[in-house]
């Protein structure tokens, strides 16, 4: 086994976060689309998706690196949301902490001597600046768009197509 009990643990509860975030992002996909946000549900399932796909690899680099699976029971998302700028301000405040929780594994990886551990945790390191850079960016607009004209998120999303 390459991998420390600690790292191990933590990821574990890592994976938990992640799944965690891919329900969320459904659960806020789902109220855009209930709201005819067409576009906007699509950006959340697509993150969704990704979360998964987070998930996914830390579950990997415990089973190539001999380490155990213990997939931790998951919270129940929060489903219902008074404003878009709600929904978007849970997924950048969510974004910040799992950015917190990278840096504390790669702390235990650093602790640890963990080279290959920490060569692994880069990308998600990397991937954090994205991931609030991209949702901070997305509350920015929603908020100068406003909830009255929120239907212009649409056109607005569209110019990526
Ligand atoms: Fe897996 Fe959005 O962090």
């Amino acid at each position: 086994m390459m991998i420390s009990k600690e790292l191990n643990d933590a990821i574990n509860l890592q994976i938990g976060a992640e799944f965690g975030a891919s329900l969320q992002y459904v659960a806020i996909a789902t109220h855009f689309d209930g709201e005819g946000l067409k576009k906007m549900a699509e950006l959340f399932y697509k993150q969704a998706e990704e979360e998964k796909e987070h998930a996914m690899k830390l579950v990997k680099y415990l089973v190539d690196t001999g380490g155990d699976v213990r997939i931790p029971a998951v919270a129940a998302p929060k489903a219902v949301f008074e404003s878009a700028e709600e929904a978007v301000k849970l997924s950048l405040d969510w974004e910040m902490e799992v950015t917190r929780q990278i840096n504390a594994l790669y702390d235990i990886a650093r602790g640890k001597n963990d080279y290959a551990g920490q060569n692994f945790l880069d990308w998600f390191v990397e991937e954090q600046v994205e991931e609030v850079s991209s949702m901070d960016n997305l509350l920015k607009v929603v908020r100068r768009v406003g909830e009255k004209n929120i239907i212009m998120m649409e056109a607005y999303l569209s110019h990526g197509d």
